[in-house]
């Protein structure tokens, strides 16, 4: 009788464990559907931060983004404001320096993914200790209005000296390297080619050239356009994209070498969402991901395997060999010597 009731009893619980098995969700564990929310500071410019949002919520159905967006330099000093209580989960954007300046002061996790193992250089593109990943990459350029350079006598800047010329006082347009990263780049830039020395001298001309500094590092670009002023010093995709929206304004790259940028990405320490955090870091280093930018007017280069670049031909320009650990690591001191010895933040063009 007892051998009956067990062997009954043994084979009631297999069925049941079958049974279990077949209506588990496939891959076995049940696995949470992701939900919720993501805080995005978002840097570059605001039609891709728009359509990065629309693009991940589309993958995401139950994952609101929300973002603010916001230049290098303002982001970093929102970080560090915010260090006790961040109130955003991921950093997506904007020259790397800045990313490196926040690893630095402790306000980034480390997070290591498999998804960066597809990135192509890196070396330069990927911080060993996983603090940051570059996901695009753009050249420093020059913006000349048309209409001016035709008063000009066909004159376009070919070299950074150029930007100091006579007829360029009053004329120069460049945002402020405190707000901006498109800015910081052009200084660092111009430590790395002239030295400190001369760069510090360089840059007390360079500053008396510009007319209003802005706050953002694209905006040059338009007001350029619009006949504010003659030349602006801003991201060669940035320029290449008001063109096409009809802006007359004429390329032109420094003969000495540009600087350039790798648009960085990390996830806030302390991120109150983190999970998501991780998925939008590995969404972000996936090839098809970093193909959506011209969708949005973003011509920067990818940075992972398998990635078609729009415009290749911005980066076939002489680059330097930027330092962009240097140049990120002394990013708080140099703001700080340009802004206090040689201009003001105050009275930023927006
Ligand atoms: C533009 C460029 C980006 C760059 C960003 C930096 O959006 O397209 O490639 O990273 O500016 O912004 P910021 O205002 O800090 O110079």
């Amino acid at each position: 009788m007892l051998r009956r009731r067990i062997f009954w009893t043994a084979l009631g619980l297999l069925l049941f464990g079958v049974l279990a098995a077949a209506c588990a969700p496939p891959g076995g564990s049940q696995k949470k559907e992701a939900s919720g929310e993501l805080n995005l500071l978002c840097t570059p410019q605001v039609e891709w931060c728009e359509g990065m949002k629309a693009e991940f919520e589309k993958k995401y159905p139950n994952i609101t983004v929300n973002f603010v967006r916001m230049s290098s330099g303002e982001s970093l000093t929102r970080l560090r404001n915010e260090k006790d209580n961040p109130q955003f989960d991921i950093w997506w954007g904007g020259p790397v320096d800045g990313q490196i300046a926040a690893k630095q002061e402790g306000l980034l996790e480390q997070y290591k993914t498999p998804a960066q193992d597809k990135i192509i250089n890196k070396k330069l593109m990927l911080d060993p200790d996983g603090y940051w990943v570059g996901v695009y990459v753009g050249s420093l350029g020059f913006a000349t209005n048309k209409d001016w350079s035709e008063k000009n006598g066909g004159w376009v800047p070919k070299s950074w000296d150029d930007l100091l010329d006579p007829r360029l006082k009053g004329e120069l347009m460049v945002a402020h390297p405190s707000s901006s990263g498109t800015s910081y780049t052009a200084l660092c830039t111009i430590l790395q080619i002239k030295g400190e020395d001369e760069g510090w001298k360089f840059l007390k001309e360079y500053a008396g050239q510009v007319n209003q500094f802005t706050k953002s590092g694209s905006a040059p670009a338009r007001f350029v356009g619009q006949g504010e002023a003659a030349v602006g010093v801003v991201f060669s995709h940035d320029i290449v994209k008001q063109i096409e929206d009809g802006m007359p304004l004429i390329l032109s790259f420094p003969e000495e070498g540009t600087g350039y940028e790798i648009g960085g990405m990390g996830i806030i320490k302390g991120a109150k969402n983190l999970e998501n955090a991780k998925l939008w870091y590995d969404w972000a280093l996936q090839p098809e991901t970093q193909e959506l930018g011209p969708k949005y007017g973003a011509y920067q280069a990818p940075t992972v395997e398998g990635a078609k670049p729009s415009k290749p031909e911005l980066l076939k320009v002489k680059l330097i060999d930027y330092d962009f650990e240097w140049c990120g690591q002394h990013k708080k001191e140099f703001v700080d010597r340009f802004t206090n010895e040689i201009a003001g933040a105050e009275n930023l063009k927006k």
